[in-house]
């Protein structure tokens, strides 16, 4: 980071469409290791293959994983620390918002088991590979849509499921959950951070389906950001040297934010949460 010629490893998740594939499409250009991570083997290997041809940097590698899965994720990070000693940033990008109630397979509501659980279980996995860099950055994308964590019925099972309560819990999730992970971080060397990308026109509504979907999905097209400028906040956070050290911090269009939900005991439930189901 304080060197930005030097060559990193750069993991970027949901990297396959909207603001994951803009912030991967940004990173390539600047010259790092870049690995894309998506869930459909043919897009990610096409992501790997625009990103390389026409991004001019070769050293791209894409990787397939589910992130709604623990089982998927071991694999894949068995895989990854076989592979890199070093991980200099992991941005948690890749997210759902869903119009049913599904349960993964291995019984998770799907938004918690992707938005929430998927960040937990690939940045606790990877976390040898951030400390060993000595100097590393995890970027968490969460949303200022955020309210509703319940602690004791993440799964719905006591209050009535809704895809925009199921979503907004999850963000909140993200931004808690950021802070109490760089507390563990704290003088290793690796930074935690969480940003707010702004309403952005991408697939995130139209793929959960629903009149609510179509209606997001419209509304985006006339009002959202592009992909690029919701990534600008993360590529920012990953890259730039003046914010090297800074941790634990919410951000949005390259501010800091206040986050109302700044609690540490509230924060240290929903880590033991995560740590005890991950
Ligand atoms: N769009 C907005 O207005 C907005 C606002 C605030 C925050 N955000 C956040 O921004 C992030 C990116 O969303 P987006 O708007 O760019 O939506 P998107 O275009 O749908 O991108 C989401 C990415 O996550 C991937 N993904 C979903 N489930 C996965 C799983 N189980 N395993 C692995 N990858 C999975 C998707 O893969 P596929 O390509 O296979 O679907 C896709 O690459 C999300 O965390 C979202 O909550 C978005």
């Amino acid at each position: 980071m304080g060197d930005p010629l030097a060559v990193r490893t750069v993991l970027v998740t949901g990297a396959t469409s909207g603001i994951g594939l803009a912030a991967a499409r940004a990173l390539a250009a600047q010259g790092v290791n870049l690995v894309v991570l998506g869930r459909d083997e043919a897009r990610t290997r096409a992501v790997r293959a625009e990103l390389v041809e026409h991004g001019a940097n070769p050293r791209v590698e894409s990787a397939v994983c589910d992130l709604a899965s623990a089982a998927a994720i071991e694999a894949f990070t068995r895989r990854f620390l076989a592979e890199h000693r070093e991980l200099h940033v992991l941005v948690n990008n890749a997210g759902v918002w869903c119009s049913r109630r599904e349960l993964t397979t291995e019984g998770h509501e799907r938004t918690w088991a992707t938005n929430v659980l998927g960040y937990h279980r690939l940045t606790r996995a990877l976390e040898p590979a951030l400390r060993a860099a000595r100097e590393a950055r995890v970027v968490n994308v969460a949303s200022r849509l955020a309210r509703d964590l319940d602690l004791d019925d993440v799964r719905f099972e006591r209050r009535p499921w809704n895809g925009v309560t199921a979503y907004a819990q999850s963000k909140q999730a993200n931004r808690m959950w950021t802070r109490a992970l760089a507390r563990r971080l704290a003088g290793s060397g690796v930074t935690a951070n969480v940003m707010h990308p702004g309403g952005v026109n991408t697939g995130l509504f139209a793929k959960g389906g629903g009149w609510k979907g179509l209606v997001g999905s419209l509304y985006m097209k006339m009002f959202g950001r592009t992909p690029e400028q919701g990534a600008d906040t993360i590529v920012w956070l990953a890259t730039d040297p003046a914010l090297r050290g800074k941790t634990g911090g919410f951000y949005a269009q390259r501010e800091l934010r206040r986050c109302r939900f700044e609690d540490e005991a509230a924060e240290e439930r929903l880590w033991a949460r995560l740590e005890a189901t991950a």
